[in-house]
């Protein structure tokens, strides 16, 4: 199982000084030797963290998966057509919130979306769709050609107890739904070193994307090992399938 490792809260520090550091491309390149397979960032339309520098730079010197998040806008479909990352996920995106909020609202927006995957896809780059672990938006996902889904994990990771364990069942559910449709399935949002084993142990999930809980590890302890520690979980709970 693929991890990407998110390094914006690195450049949400440095932008609290608008200087030089921490930057994220060092932070990506320390999350690659500790075992990233991929690394993500999230262009926002109000450039508060990752600026366009950044991306230049990343996909220049990322060997593995670069995946850039940005909204279905006709400023950020030009921006990842210009610079041909890896992948590219679509996600909401409000101007106030702190982190991505829900999933892409498809259904709202289908022409927008759909638009903007046709445009993505034309220049050779693979699309994924941040979604909410929802039968009917699989099925909306599909029919915009999106390539991947990555459902949204962030209910099953605040949520306790019985609670948990049915967030966890609907997107068991919605993993499976997704690959029978011929989907590639990733996962992510608020996932930790306490919650990450049960969602490894759904079938057939391609990546997880996790950002906050590896920073906040590697602001004590290092990225490297930040990112080896996460990795290590992940091998284990695979071995327990
Ligand atoms: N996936 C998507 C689409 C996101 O927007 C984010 C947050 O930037 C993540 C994964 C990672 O979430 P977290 O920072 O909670 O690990």
């Amino acid at each position: 199982m693929l991890i990407g490792v998110n390094v914006d809260h690195i450049a949400t520090i440095r932008q609290a000084r608008l200087g030089i550091d921490p930057d994220p491309v060092m932070a990506a390149t320390l999350a690659i030797l500790g075992g990233a397979d991929g690394i993500t960032v999230h262009l926002r339309e109000d450039r508060r963290h990752i600026q366009d520098r950044d991306l230049a730079l990343l996909k220049a010197v990322v060997p593995v998966e670069l995946n850039l998040e940005m909204a279905a806008t006709k400023e950020m479909t030009g921006i990842a057509v210009r610079t041909k990352p890896d992948l590219v996920t679509l996600v909401p995106e409000k101007r106030k919130e702190l982190t991505t909020e829900g999933g892409l609202d498809v259904r709202s927006q289908k022409t927008v979306v759909k638009e903007a995957v046709r445009r993505i896809r034309n220049a050779g780059i693979p699309v994924s769709l941040f979604i909410n672990p929802d039968i009917d938006v699989i099925e909306l996902s599909k029919q915009v050609n999106a390539d991947m889904v990555e459902i949204h994990t962030g209910l099953y990771a605040n949520a306790r107890g019985k609670k948990q364990e049915s967030e966890l069942k609907r997107i068991s559910i919605a993993v499976k739904h997704a690959i029978n449709i011929g989907l590639h399935v990733n996962a992510g949002h608020g996932l930790n070193y306490f919650n990450v084993s049960k969602v490894v142990s759904i079938p057939g999930i391609r990546g997880l994307y996790i950002g906050h809980s590896i920073v906040s590890r590697a602001v004590l302890v290092g990225m490297e090992r930040a990112v080896r520690e996460m990795k290590d979980l992940i091998k284990e709970a695979s071995g327990r399938i």
